[in-house]
């Protein structure tokens, strides 16, 4: 490991770089006419539900297939342009980022995508989104506000909450979202789960009626896919699978540790709290070891805890124990950084473009 320097960097700071993160591209009215492959294929076991029919119809998708927050403008462009659902994150984007994220968006996509906040962090750049036209706002590890549902719902877009519990999708459910995440503990990134997907599902469709829920955590084939919607599922979410694509914003680096990681390479952990105090899953690498064999020690005993170990040419320094992960542009010891993954990380040997992915998937959907 190469420790470069030491440097504070300043929460403020984390979140200005961070916006970098979030960079996504438009607000065309959402299509809905588009033809659902996944409909026209279907026979026997995978076969869509009838809400899961109703999902894509009302997104104009050809897939029950979304991306997961992360990974960047040019990833959600190519996915939304395969017939999937395309997302980025703006929890950290200032109002005029998002409002030219979105707007890119709109131009480059029929509007099949959505706008991600983590509630942990205050979505202030959620008005001038709207105002670029967003048409679907999705919220994690948090309920947003009545005022916030009403700003949405003024501007003609859709709604949708993660959740993971009975008394989470309750409380979603008196917003009236149009979606509904379950996200189950196998998920990579930052998880506001407590049980493993199956038993998230189980307990969010119990009460979801109408709703359509779709299942997140670990799935990262067509038969995982399949897995989830023969659950009960309308679709389903990929984060780690779409991060080790061509169009992905993640660092080489990352996205070469993601391919053949293995059956054991993730573990779910709060190692990597600098900026934000969560848990999360993440590939075991030598800062989450060390730390661990250290007796995983709390903040301000950390192993290395002030290293900067990896620079960017818009971000600046980023510290051992940042939430950030290795994206392009990052140079130093970027093996280091948290590698977000979920346990689907074991079926990843290759980075795919996001359309052959998706074509893939959705072969191994129909055909087993
Ligand atoms: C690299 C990475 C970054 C993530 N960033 C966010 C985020 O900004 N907001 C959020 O709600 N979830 C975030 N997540 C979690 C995903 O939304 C989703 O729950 C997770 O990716 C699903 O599990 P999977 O990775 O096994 O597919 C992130 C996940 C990964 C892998």
């Amino acid at each position: 490991m190469t420790t470069v320097t030491k440097n504070e960097p300043s929460r403020r700071n984390f979140l200005k770089k961070s916006a970098v993160l979030g960079l996504g591209l438009s607000a065309a009215p959402m299509s809905t006419g588009a033809a659902h492959e996944g409909e026209k294929n279907n026979t026997g076991r995978g076969k869509l539900n009838e809400q899961s029919k109703k999902l894509i119809k009302l997104f104009g998708l050809k897939y029950p297939i979304f991306q997961a927050a992360p990974g960047g403008e040019e990833l959600a462009v190519a996915i939304a342009n395969a017939g999937a659902m395309g997302a980025v994150s703006l929890s950290w984007s200032s109002p005029e980022g998002a409002f030219d994220v979105v707007t890119r968006m709109n131009a480059a996509t029929k509007g099949n995508f959505y706008a991600n906040y983590v509630l942990h962090f205050d979505p202030v750049s959620l008005d001038a989104a709207l105002e670029a036209g967003c048409p679907t706002v999705q919220f994690s590890w948090g309920l947003p506000s009545e005022a916030m549902v009403s700003k949405i719902r003024n501007a003609g877009a859709r709604l949708g909450i993660q959740v993971s519990s009975k008394q989470g999708a309750q409380k979603a459910l008196n917003l009236n979202p149009d979606f509904l995440i379950a996200q189950g503990l196998e998920a990579g990134g930052h998880i506001q789960a407590t049980s493993p997907l199956v038993h998230a599902m189980q307990e969010v469709l119990e009460l979801a009626g109408d709703v359509p829920v779709i299942a997140s955590g670990g799935i990262s084939t067509g038969h995982d896919i399949r897995d989830a919607i023969d659950a009960g599922a309308s679709a389903a979410i990929l984060g780690t699978r779409f991060m080790a694509t061509r169009e992905s914003n993640g660092h080489a680096v990352y996205k070469n540790a993601l391919v053949g990681a293995g059956d054991n390479a993730t573990t779910y952990t709060n190692c990597f709290n600098r900026d934000w105090d969560a848990t999360h899953r993440v590939l075991r690498n030598d800062t989450f070891l060390n730390w661990e064999a250290e007796g995983c020690p709390t903040k301000g005993k950390k192993p290395g805890e002030d290293d900067i170990v990896a620079t960017h040419p818009q971000m600046g320094a980023t510290a051992r124990y940042s939430i950030m992960y290795p994206v392009k542009g990052h140079e130093g010891t970027l093996e280091d950084l948290a590698m977000y993954a979920g346990q689907g990380a074991k079926n990843i040997m290759d980075l795919p473009s996001a359309g052959d992915l998706i074509k893939r998937l959705w072969s191994e959907f129909e055909n087993g």
